[in-house]
């Protein structure tokens, strides 16, 4: 089993791209399904979820080329409808191709996604807002099949969360709805923005994405279009805490500051300089960070869940305590365990989480058990004193791109073997 090779202390400093967003390209590639010609996705990052996105649509009957973070899609003559165990395992956002896959064939079925490690993960939002569209969904031992008897229509569908796979789902599958379907409750987050705008590129009709309403104005079909990814706000995120972890300074390039709002403020609060240029972000960070006073994580714009592990490995060492309270999933904090091992001082009490900062933290053998911890591990491991080997690399390879080329351009001493 692969696993990362550590030696903390070195000062992260020079510049750096981000990758496109995985959480951006996942649901366009759903989406894919619905549009009959070909779509060329650029900025498309060389993920595990992302090849497990493609092996769906290839296996549902798409012709799909891969190569240099440029995806190109043909979904002309789709030949199924189902979505086997295997390939839905493979991913856990896989919940994200029932929508096009009803909108496009009128039928779908799937095995109920289950679990992941950060939670239960249920998707009753996504399926009540369907059968407001007209599906008709029915439970078969655990998988489920859903059938648009008599077509799909526009809807008011008001979320009792605004959740962001429920809020995709339903404006994949709406965009070619009969007549006019409205989101209230709808999710904020900077991807439903990049889904509408690729969606309305392939001929929807969609207006109000990034706001808590979104209007969808059902169209007859969509065509293919040219579309690139947003920059990836949790890599970047990740990136400065890295480097605040190091007392570093970088220059991050190719991002949209505006979307990292909420983080940034933890960072000034900590003690570090945050220069916006334009599409670039330099921060230089002080020999010790001051620890934040809350960290509490919210949908977009709040402080989102997918940046609390990596901020709270970065604050590990600060002067102070913070409160972290996780909000969005019931099991986000799997990381604290491997933080303690490395010399952290931690207590968590269901969905809050005491830190208080210590002098330093030493390397410790520790092991991944989601994606965002396994980037949390990396960024305590990069400001410890030894060595670090952490394992559990399946989860870091999910949505990030070549992570320790990225790292070691930035001065850090790591290497997978
Ligand atoms: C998306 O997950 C992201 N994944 C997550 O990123 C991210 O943490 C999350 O949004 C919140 O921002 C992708 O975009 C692929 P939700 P999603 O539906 O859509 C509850 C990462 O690390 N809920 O907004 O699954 C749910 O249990 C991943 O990149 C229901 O109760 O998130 C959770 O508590 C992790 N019923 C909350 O809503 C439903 O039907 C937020 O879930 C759906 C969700």
């Amino acid at each position: 089993m692969s696993c990362l090779v550590i030696e903390g202390q070195k000062r992260l400093h020079g510049e750096t791209g981000v990758q496109g967003s995985k959480n951006s390209t996942l649901p366009i590639l759903a989406a894919l399904l619905l549009c009959e010609g070909e779509s060329l996705i650029h900025n498309c990052p060389d993920l595990s979820d992302v090849a497990g996105s493609i092996n769906i649509l290839r296996y549902l009957g798409c012709e799909v080329e891969y190569g240099s973070n440029t995806l190109v899609c043909r979904a002309k003559d789709l030949d199924k409808n189902h979505i086997p165990d295997s390939l839905m395992r493979e991913m856990r956002s896989s919940i994200i191709f029932l929508g096009a896959l009803l909108a496009r064939t009128g039928s779908a079925s799937m095995c109920f996604p289950g679990g992941c490690d950060i939670g239960l993960r249920p998707i009753d939002l996504h399926l009540k807002a369907l059968s407001e569209l007209g599906a008709e969904i029915s439970d078969d031992h655990g998988v489920f099949r859903c059938t648009v008897p008599n077509g799909l229509h526009g809807a008011n569908i008001s979320l009792s969360f605004p959740s962001v796979g429920a809020t995709e789902n339903i404006m994949i599958c709406a965009s070619v709805a009969e007549g006019t379907t409205v989101i209230t409750n709808a999710a904020r987050e900077p991807e439903i923005c990049d889904l509408a705008d690729f969606l309305n590129g392939c001929g929807a009709n969609i207006s109000g994405a990034g706001e808590g309403t979104i209007i969808i104005e059902g169209v007859n079909r969509l065509s293919g279009t040219r579309h690139s990814v947003i920059p990836d706000r949790i890599v970047a995120s990740t990136l400065l805490a890295c480097c605040a972890s190091t007392s570093g300074k970088i220059k991050l390039n190719h991002v949209i500051p505006s979307h990292l709002g909420a983080v940034l403020s933890i960072f000034r609060e900590c003690g570090c300089d945050v220069d916006i240029r334009g599409s670039s972000i330099i921060m230089d960070a002080p020999v010790r960070l001051t620890a934040p006073k809350i960290v509490r994580t919210m949908p977009y714009p709040g402080f989102p869940t997918d940046a609390q592990a990596p901020i709270m490995a970065m604050t590990a060492k600060s002067k102070g305590t913070t409160l972290f309270v996780e909000n969005i999933f019931e099991n986000r904090y799997l990381h604290v365990n491997s933080l303690l091992r490395m010399g952290a001082n931690i207590k968590v009490e269901g969905k809050v989480a005491v830190l208080q900062g210590v002098e330093c933290l030493h390397g410790a053998q520790v092991e991944a058990k989601d994606l965002r911890g396994a980037a949390a591990l990396i960024a305590a491991a990069l400001g410890a004193e030894g060595r670090t080997t952490l394992s559990g690399l399946k989860y870091l390879d999910r949505g990030y791109e070549d992570v320790e080329k990225t790292l070691r351009a930035l001065g850090a001493d790591v290497r997978r073997s």
